[in-house]
């Protein structure tokens, strides 16, 4: 699996099976009528651990709204401005982070190890030489990596729009924000769910586990070991992991009580932790029933692309969903498929309107197509438009 995926980016126009039947109720297409109201009630700041711990998922509302790396749509992904804006705009749970290590062993939020476009780091001269090339994941890869610098080098960067042809307003923000560490998400989600009253959900993603093990910076370890720490390691605990390598999560399984989510790319990539081991099976097999009776072993949830709910055919407009919905609920996961875009490029072509890369196409029909299939939730870079979204399903 490379580290382009479907459904991703581009500045051109073309332990525990708990969830279950209790929260899934008498079907999955139920999910999405039951509306915003906590299923648990669970009153605020009841409990051990902060608000709404009784819940756990049940707490969320359905579909849940996931701000992908943060609010991204508007302002530069993965920073406190992109985080905090994603809980103004009423995202559910906010993305916080993607998870990569540094020289020193701390976890940072980044996308990817490779932080030349999403960073200031190449108007660093005193980091000039830094720059390389890897292979990542298989994929030959040139920049400046994470994992070769320490944390105070790093926090000397700042974080910049990554791709201004779709969202030129967000380079506005340019310079503004410091690279977050997972440890300083941890206190943040703390602050803010006391400030609002309410609890704060994150997410946070595991990237390239294999990859960072290989180099003696094992990832599952050093999250387990923070969230420990922030006593956020329960079954009820206001964290959800995820990750694409399906023997990641099953590490973390033994490690943490959290909810857990095994990430699905397309059909025909194949699990780089899969690669590694010989293990000869791709996403195709892992929707399978057999396949997604295996992760429900170990994990609560699949995060499939939103093509292998509904693929898109040639033109790339959207065809008709498939039974992944309706398979995964049978094994008791649930799913929360990525990501939903307001821009004309990252929508299918039958919701485009014009071409201009950075104009919006009709993203509240996507919406409706998407959750008429009975999602659980969905990553958004806009979580307003989510949340309007949901208003407008949850009213049919
Ligand atoms: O984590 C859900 C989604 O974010 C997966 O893709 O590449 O954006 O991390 P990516
Ligand atoms: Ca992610």
């Amino acid at each position: 699996m490379g580290t382009q995926r479907p459904n991703e980016e581009t500045s051109g126009t073309g332990r525990r099976a708990l969830l279950g039947a209790a929260v899934l109720g008498a079907g999955g297409a139920v999910l999405g009528m039951a509306g915003t109201a906590r299923a648990d009630g669970a009153r605020p700041g009841g409990g051990p651990g902060g608000y709404g711990v009784q819940g756990g998922l049940k707490s969320l509302p359905k579909p849940t709204i996931v701000g992908h790396r943060g609010a991204s749509g508007y302002r530069p992904e993965h920073t406190f401005g992109s985080y905090q804006l994603a809980l103004d705009l009423g995202a559910d749970i906010v993305e916080a982070g993607d998870l990569v290590p540094t020289k020193d062993g701390h976890l940072v939020c980044r996308h990817e190890p490779e932080i030349g476009g999403t960073t200031d780091v190449a108007d660093h001269p005193e980091f000039a030489d830094r720059k390389k090339t890897k292979l990542l994941d298989g994929v030959s890869t040139t920049g400046w990596f994470t994992e070769d610098f320490t944390l105070a080098e790093l926090k000397t960067l700042r974080a910049i729009e990554r791709i201004p042809a779709n969202r030129p307003h967000n380079t506005l923000y340019n310079g503004r924000w410091e690279i977050p560490t997972f440890e300083e998400v941890l206190k943040w989600q703390d602050e803010q769910t006391r400030a609002r009253g309410k609890q704060v959900w994150i997410y946070p993603e595991l990237k390239h586990p294999t990859y960072f093990r290989k180099q003696g910076l094992p990832l599952e370890e050093r999250v387990a070991k923070l969230l420990g720490k922030h006593r956020k390691d329960r079954r009820t605990s206001p964290v959800i992991i995820q990750s694409f390598e399906p023997t990641s999560i099953e590490r973390l399984n033994k490690l943490v009580d959290n909810p857990l989510v095994v990430l699905l790319s397309s059909a025909d990539s194949r699990p780089w932790d899969f690669v590694e081991t010989g293990d000869p099976r791709t996403v195709a097999d892992l929707v399978k029933p057999a396949g997604l009776r295996e992760i429900a072993s170990y994990a609560q949830g699949i995060g499939p692309t939103l093509d292998l709910v509904i693929p898109r055919d040639a033109k790339g407009s959207l065809t008709q969903p498939t039974t992944l919905v309706r398979d995964a609920h049978k094994v008791g996961l649930i799913l929360h498929p990525w990501t939903l875009r307001n821009e004309n490029p990252f929508l299918p072509a039958n919701f485009r309107k014009g071409t201009d890369a950075d104009a919006y196409g009709d993203v509240f029909g996507a919406y409706q197509a998407y959750f008429a299939t009975g999602i659980d939730g969905v990553f958004t870079d806009q979580p307003d438009t989510g949340v309007l979204a949901r208003e407008d399903f949850v009213g049919h």
